[in-house]
């Protein structure tokens, strides 16, 4: 009795706390949900009140993109962010235009002082001697600088123009991001790239007579370049005031070509153990940044990466975007290349916090600036062929309106590359992360594909059979169907327990995500001859396996129908791009199991017509860890 009265207490005491919410209207497919006095709030599976907050996040990138005061002898940089006072910023030049990956030469170091502000002594650090770029000559120059709170912990990496006018330092608009190639098809293309404040800028290609120049003023840069040349080399030079990067790219090889070609693959990301670039503020740098080196060395024509990119978990949609900023710019100079196509994973998750239970435990809405979803079509450029959302599915109680679902756009989609097909699926769409904890509330589970999305699978795979130029088709999937180390108690097994689905407007889903995860292996084996098996992740190891029909995968005392495997299909798991281990676990179908590392790794295929070979090296030692012909 004591014990409750001091829990209502203490409850009362965080409501009492919580800051008021705006009343935002309540997508109907969420269950026993309310607005109380201002406050969002649900319960938990025993009746229990959960409180629904947006936690607060410990960075954004709007506050550690500085205001910036030009001096004459440097600039003084100040950051709003509280957590970087008494930290350190590391500077130095990037010399663009000498190196085909240009990136930041780390060498002066400047305090953060208790008001946030740190001063580049430019004239005195860079000067003589230590001007590598020759910004003293030209009166400009970009800096690339690293900031680290007082811990030693790194948070972000910046970019910094400047000029020298009249005996003072004034800041420049730069390219804070990018540029990068997107959406690489045998025709088309596209750039994108983001500037540190709204200006102007231009794009001048070989692949087109003119020079594109943007009208207005944006921060956000997206250029599609059309009537392209298959299996072609373009250059492209992006400016942005006294800046002109040249890069290059090369299209996709016609539609069917047999000409040999590779393609990178790896998942799983987020911050590892040890400190320094293993950690930089969500994200492995350290390891993303071998990844990606590795990936143009072998001469990857792209790169797949599906999902964990950085930890995730936030409220603040500037905070899940500072931690996925940290992702790319550990792989921006080789982007500059080579299109990564990305998909979402359970760390990409952006939604509302329950303190009480200490995680975030739905999608945030309204969706279309609060939800994981939209933060990932907002950032990256994928192609917008999938399907539009879990609207209009049986499940939606009000099928006839839009929106009551996030979008699927950009992040459930196709793409080819001469006669291969990747299809890149979302097995943590509208992701609760609770959901055992949360079902009155409701939400999607993790590794549950909803009906829409397999509806669009089973219509892209069918046109994808017809198509006479595709030989090869892949599924990737965060979520593995046969999980092997660290992941046997979700993904697509949940210990054996089918029982575990999706909630939409507090009723189940009709199929559980055993038999969910037997239509995907019928959709793939029996109804495509064409797709080779499973690129997944969520598992922080590679491990591989060949599915067929003899491969045990039902629990004991299963009594609904099972799936023949009329051919077996590969399951390549490699979640090995720096988060911290999982160790290989006893499954029913372990004895299937053929490779199994915690090395960290990155998966190549080689293509060759008709052939599919995979090789799997470690971005860190180079050490090769896994060869096998897949086709
Ligand atoms: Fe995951």
């Amino acid at each position: 009795m004591r014990k409750s009265i001091a829990l209502f207490i203490v409850f009362w005491g965080l409501c009492s706390s919580l800051p008021a919410q705006k009343e935002i209207e309540v997508p109907p497919v969420y269950g026993n949900i309310q607005w109380r006095k201002n406050h969002l709030q649900t319960q938990d599976s025993k009746g229990r009140t959960i409180p629904l907050t947006r936690r607060a996040a410990e960075y954004t990138l709007s506050e550690l993109t500085p205001e910036v005061e030009g001096h004459t002898h440097g600039l003084r940089l100040r950051f709003a962010a509280k957590g970087l006072r008494g930290g350190r910023i590391t500077y130095g030049l990037i010399p663009y235009g000498q190196h085909r990956f240009p990136t930041a030469v780390l060498r002066f170091e400047a305090p953060i002082d208790s008001l946030g502000r740190a001063f580049l002594a430019i004239q005195k650090d860079l000067a003589g001697g230590y001007d590598h770029t020759g910004w003293t000559q030209k009166g400009f120059g970009i800096l690339g600088y690293r900031l680290t709170n007082v811990l030693g912990e790194m948070v972000f990496e910046g970019k910094q123009a400047f000029a020298l006018e009249n005996d003072r330092f004034t800041s420049r608009p730069t390219l804070s991001c990018g540029p990068f190639v997107a959406q690489v098809t045998d025709n088309s293309a596209v750039i994108w790239y983001e500037t540190s404040q709204p200006v102007p800028t231009c794009v001048k290609t070989n692949a087109a007579p003119d020079t594109f120049i943007s009208r207005n003023a944006l921060r956000r840069h997206e250029l599609r370049l059309t009537g392209l040349l298959p299996d072609s080399t373009y250059q492209y030079t992006v400016g942005c005031d006294g800046l002109f990067t040249n890069f290059h790219f090369t299209t996709a090889p016609a539609k069917g070509s047999t000409r040999p070609f590779s393609f990178a693959y790896a998942s799983d990301s987020r911050s590892g153990y040890g400190g320094g670039e293993r950690d930089l503020f969500g994200t492995n740098a350290l390891i993303m940044g071998r990844i990606g080196a590795l990936s143009v060395q072998q001469k990857a024509s792209f790169v797949q990466f599906t999902g964990d990119m950085a930890n995730g978990y936030c409220s603040d949609p500037d905070e899940w975007l500072l931690q996925n900023t940290n992702w790319i710019h550990a792989v921006e100079p080789y982007w500059h290349y080579v299109p990564f196509y990305l998909g979402m994973g359970n760390h990409e998750s952006l939604g509302w916090h329950s303190d009480s239970l200490g995680w975030i435990v739905a999608d945030g809405f309204p969706y279309e600036t609060h939800s994981a979803e939209a933060a990932f079509a907002r950032l990256f450029v994928h192609p917008e062929n999938g399907p539009q959302s879990e609207d209009g599915s049986r499940c939606d109680p009000d099928p006839y309106k839009r929106g009551d679902f996030p979008p699927y756009t950009e992040n459930v989609y196709f793409y080819t590359w001469g006669n291969t097909a990747m299809i890149v699926l979302n097995s943590d769409y509208w992701y609760a992360p609770l959901l055992a904890k949360t079902k009155p509330l409701g939400g999607n589970l993790h590794g549950y594909l909803m009906d829409e999305q397999m509806r669009w699978l089973k219509t892209t795979l069918e046109e994808l059979e017809q198509d006479s130029a595709i030989a090869h088709i892949f599924v990737t999937v965060h979520t593995p169907p046969f999980p092997n180390g660290g992941h046997r108690g979700d993904c697509m097994w949940y210990n054996g327990d089918n029982s575990h689905r999706a909630i939409v407007a507090g009723k189940p889903v009709e199929k559980g995500i055993i038999e969910r995860r037997d239509e995907l292996l019928d959709l793939c084996a029996n109804q495509s001859s064409k797709v080779i098996g499973f690129l997944c992740g969520d598992e922080h190891n590679y491990n591989r396996m060949l599915v067929q029909e003899d491969t045990p995968r039902y629990p004991d005392g299963w009594n609904l129908p099972r799936v023949a495997l009329r051919r077996p299909l590969w399951q390549i798991i490699n979640g090995a791009a720096g988060a911290p281990f999982y160790a290989q676990q006893q499954l029913p179908w372990s004895a299937a199991v053929q490779a199994f590392t915690v090395q960290n790794a990155l998966c190549l295929f080689d293509v060759a017509g008709p052939q599919v070979r995979l090789r799997v090296l470690n971005p860190d030692t180079l050490e090769e860890i896994d060869r096998v012909e897949l086709r």
